[in-house]
């Protein structure tokens, strides 16, 4: 019953997710977004920061367009009784010449504010990542490290996290990852960095609705195992409300 009343109070953010359909690997139509819709509510999500892939030259979607989007998946969703809210971003994969989308308005910053969620490869190295940071931040931007569990040059290392967190840099870690779905090593890796307060923010990286679901009720039973109510609270939507939704 105490679950029952937080979730009525205040509901899951997920921060990073790809329910618009047709745009990029995630959902392939509306009939799975609005399954993805009704998953992501079913596990006490109500606002989800809808995040499609840009790569430079080879993927992406304006914020004009992803504007229109939401409008066009929330008709469809309220005519299926689905509440949950969805706002603009975009999971953009870095490269050293962001500045003129991003001046333009043409990328889609997390709900229009400063902070945009950044991704690298999982090969890359951690000076590129760090130096990749920095400019971010010289461009006038804040940076969210996308899955940070998923790079090589991160996993394991605590240090290298606090180094970005000291920065300035937000910490986004997938849901998934957080609930064991992705190995102990990566749960384990987590827990270290819940522990120390390294973590930001929660996203599910949802792409579809049978395996990569919008799910985060697992990772929240994990989340309050682990860290105190307080920053359980935060992690899993009083820090996104109050960054991106305020
Ligand atoms: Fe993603």
């Amino acid at each position: 019953m105490i679950v029952l009343f937080e979730r009525a109070t205040m509901g899951y953010i997920d921060v990073h997710c790809h329910v618009l359909p047709g745009v990029d690997d995630g959902s392939s139509d509306m009939d799975e977004t609005m399954e993805m819709l009704r998953i992501a509510e079913r596990s006490g999500i109500s606002d989800m920061i809808v995040t499609p892939h840009y790569k430079q030259g080879r993927v992406g979607t304006p914020r004009k367009v992803i504007g229109e989007m939401i409008d066009k998946v929330e008709q469809y969703a309220k005519l299926s009784g689905i509440t949950v809210k969805l706002h603009p971003g975009t999971e953009v994969y870095y490269h050293s010449s962001l500045e003129e989308k991003l001046e333009s308005g043409w990328l889609a910053t997390m709900n229009d504010t400063e902070f945009v969620l950044v991704e690298f490869s999982p090969f890359e190295t951690f000076p590129y990542i760090r130096n990749a940071i920095d400019d971010v931040f010289s461009l006038g931007y804040k940076p969210v490290l996308a899955h940070v569990e998923r790079y090589q040059c991160m996993l394991g290392s605590v240090e290298h996290v606090r180094i970005l967190h000291e920065m300035g840099c937000r910490i986004q870690v997938n849901a998934s990852s957080v609930d064991g779905s992705y190995g102990f090593k990566v749960k384990h890796f987590i827990k270290k960095l819940l522990k120390e307060q390294l973590v930001d923010y929660v996203g599910t990286d949802a792409h579809d609705q049978k395996s990569r679901i919008p799910d985060m009720e697992k990772c929240a039973v994990q989340i309050r195992k682990v860290c105190d109510e307080g920053y359980a609270d935060d992690l899993l939507g009083q820090n996104a409300t109050r960054d991106f939704l305020n």
